[in-house]
């Protein structure tokens, strides 16, 4: 028998789930706000929390809105349309330093404010779809059946044209969709669009609808921007390496002038596009390489180091290897480590690999909203040496 319980809602989790207590048991329930008073549906009781569905809103949140997708609640992409998006920023900012503090014990960094979205809908420039009976769509929450769609309220324009049009009559079962910056659509079942010439920040990268690349065009400038002014002037005589570089976007974003630029990815297609990028380009200082890190970063790290180094981990939402992070733990030869991540309990796990014995100090965070609308939280992390 399905048991309904009430609660007074005061924060918002990590995956969007408002927190409550019943009798002094923390409860998290789906759909519900902080400030919130609400009647829920538990579907799970352990002795340590409960968690459930909300089924009616005694006192609704003045920061309450109406989502936007028809699909919403069904559809597995987005979490937070009913929240305003002012509100939405400063939960993933709590979110994430709360995180930190908790798994990676770090009382003492500093974490800038979110860096907003320029748009909260129709700013993906990438998509995944999965195959249908009648039209493509997304994964149900929670399950692996597909919510078939005709449209995306968070996909950009070109993409949902050319969605409208898409039958999975003799289609693969997954495709993915890229837009370029003049709007013009790239898929990943057609032949001839293994590789699309794309300009982030006015400089020309080869992108493939095979390879990663980052689904929020205004915020992926906005870190490289930010990585930028991190790393600051003066490394003309330093090696900058990115483990996970992908197409290599960081390493041709940064204005510095390092001797020398250096990238690890396990994709044939986004090494193939990093390759292709430098050669357009004319960039004789930098090497891709396709490895994998935990296997060969540091082997080509120890051949081709500068006196001065940098490093960029940039990993799957999985968070990096733990070996590899070890190592960097370990190494004298880096200067400086940069961590960017899609994941913020991964990334505070990792915090706490790196920090671990007083091998590296977390320096600062700053969050980006890449996922607006959705529960996922982009940071990028700087650490530095210990002061002796
Ligand atoms: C979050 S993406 C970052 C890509 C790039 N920095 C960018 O912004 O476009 C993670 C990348 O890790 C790569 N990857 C996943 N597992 C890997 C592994 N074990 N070794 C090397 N690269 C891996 C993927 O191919 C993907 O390009």
């Amino acid at each position: 028998m399905t048991k309904h319980l009430r609660t007074n809602i005061y924060s918002l989790a990590f995956g969007a789930s408002g927190v409550g207590k019943v009798d002094g048991k923390v409860c998290f329930v789906r759909g519900a706000l902080p400030g919130e008073e609400v009647m829920f549906e538990v579907v799970k009781d352990t002795s340590r929390y409960i968690e459930g569905d909300v089924t009616e809103i005694l006192v609704p949140s003045a920061d309450r809105r109406e989502p936007v997708c028809r699909y919403y609640n069904k559809c597995g992409g987005c979490q937070i349309q009913h929240l305003s998006y002012e509100k939405e920023l400063f939960h993933k900012k709590e979110q994430l330093v709360q995180l930190i503090r908790r798994i990676a014990s770090d009382k003492d960094f500093e974490c800038d404010d979110i860096v907003a979205s320029r748009d909260c809908y129709h700013y993906r420039s990438s998509v995944t779809l999965h195959k249908g009976l009648e039209r493509y769509g997304y994964y149900r929450r929670k399950a692996k059946d597909v919510i078939e769609i005709e449209e995306c309220p968070i996909a950009g324009e070109g993409i949902n044209r050319e969605l409208a049009g898409l039958s999975p009559a003799g289609g693969k079962d997954e495709i993915t969709l890229k837009e370029d910056h003049e709007g013009r659509v790239w898929r990943s079942d057609r032949p001839g669009e293994r590789f699309f010439l794309d300009r982030y920040a006015g400089v020309d990268i080869y992108m493939s609808p095979k390879a990663f690349s980052q689904p929020n065009r205004y915020i992926s400038e906005k870190i490289a921007a930010t990585l930028e002014s991190w790393i600051g002037p003066s490394w003309d005589d330093a090696a900058f390496f990115e483990a996970y570089c992908g197409v290599g976007f960081y390493s041709f974003l940064l204005g510095q002038d390092f001797r020398l630029r250096v990238g690890v990815d396990s994709s044939r297609t986004a090494i193939d596009c990093a390759k292709t990028t430098a050669k357009r380009l004319e960039w004789g200082n930098v090497k891709f390489y396709r490895g994998e890190v935990e296997k060969d970063f540091f082997e080509i790290f120890n051949r081709t180091k500068k006196r001065r180094n940098l490093l960029l981990v940039d990993p799957p939402r999985a968070g990096a290897a733990r070996d590899f992070l070890e190592k960097v733990k370990e190494c004298d030869d880096l200067e400086r480590v940069y961590y960017l991540s899609c994941d913020p309990a991964r990334l505070a796990r990792d915090i706490k690999i790196l920090t671990a014995g007083g091998g590296w100090v977390l320096g600062r965070v700053k969050p980006f909203d890449m996922f607006p609308r959705t529960k996922h939280i982009e940071a990028l992390a700087e650490f530095v040496k210990p002061k002796t």
